[in-house]
């Protein structure tokens, strides 16, 4: 679809595409990578996707997160969406590639901004890396990190407590820093000068990461990067919406749209309304 429109005497084309971006998460974690593409894109309509019913993805096999990746993924595409945002740093260190062969909209995954800026920021060539037990499994950041500069040592933590504490009904509690800590105390003893916070869940623990680890070290979040590759793809692609508007956002989930509804306003600090609970194709029905 185009629009004509006529500036300083020109005559110009500009691309239109009212699709919405799919965005999606095991869980609410994705929600601040959702955050971040409503402040740089507000004029986008999106469809959010959490597989709650599956969370955590941290824990299983990556050949396992795979498959849920493609499930959601093929799901999202169905739902007509024109690029598809795979705010997971899990689905993304186990299913990247599949996904961009599978799909046949472009896919933008959570990785490689942050392995970029980590690479970056980093003074003393030492990197600390927390993230779920298959991020760290899947050693993609370290790929990652190297091709930047292989000289980078990257020290990784799995974190299986901490997705578990975020979406339980204390996040902000003592057994959530007390766990920051113990996750933060081996970075501490490497020396690190720059720690990824590889998992979309974690910024929104961002101030108990920051009193942990002060100010000397740089912590890299991919949130705002990745909503600047989506942008830019967009651009590029030119199969951006038109900006005179605001965007709407539908919220889908594998799991309960009540809890999704009350944790989403927690977490994105706006009404999350009418989740639509919704089954993909081979996934199990859960048992209610
Ligand atoms: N937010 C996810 C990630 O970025 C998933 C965490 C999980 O489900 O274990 O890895």
């Amino acid at each position: 679809m185009c629009e004509r429109a006529v500036r300083g005497g020109a005559r110009i084309i500009r691309a239109m595409d009212g699709r919405p971006i799919g965005v999606f998460d095991s869980g609410v974690g994705g929600l601040t990578v959702l955050h971040e593409l409503l402040v740089t894109l507000p004029h986008e309509d999106a469809v959010y996707l959490g597989d709650n019913a599956r969370l955590p993805y941290g824990p299983r096999p990556l050949g396992e997160v795979r498959r849920f990746a493609l499930e959601v993924g093929r799901h999202l595409e169905a739902e007509g969406v024109k690029l598809v945002v795979v705010a997971c740093n899990t689905a993304t260190a186990a299913g990247l590639p599949d996904l961009q062969r599978a799909l046949g909209v472009p896919v933008v995954g959570v990785l490689h901004p942050e392995a970029h800026a980590a690479a970056l920021a980093t003074r003393n060539r030492r990197v600390g890396l927390l993230a779920t037990e298959a991020t760290v499994a899947s050693r993609r950041y370290e790929e990652l990190v190297h091709a930047h500069d292989a000289g980078v040592q990257v020290v990784a933590v799995p974190c299986p407590r901490l997705v578990p504490l975020i979406e339980g009904p204390d996040p902000f509690g003592e057994e959530t820093t007390q766990a920051v800590r113990e996750v933060a105390s081996p970075l501490k003893d490497a020396g690190v000068d720059t720690v990824i916070l590889g998992c979309t869940h974690y910024p929104i623990i961002r101030p108990i990461f920051q009193r942990v680890f002060g100010r000397a070290v740089t912590l890299v979040f991919s949130a705002d990067e990745t909503a600047r590759e989506v942008s830019e793809t967009l651009a590029r692609k030119r199969i951006e919406n038109v900006e005179d508007r605001e965007g709407r956002v539908r919220f889908l989930t594998t799991g309960e749209p009540t809890d999704f509804a009350e944790m989403g306003k927690r977490f994105l600090q706006l009404p999350v309304r009418d989740v639509e609970r919704v089954t993909l194709a081979g996934a199990a029905p859960q048992a209610a």
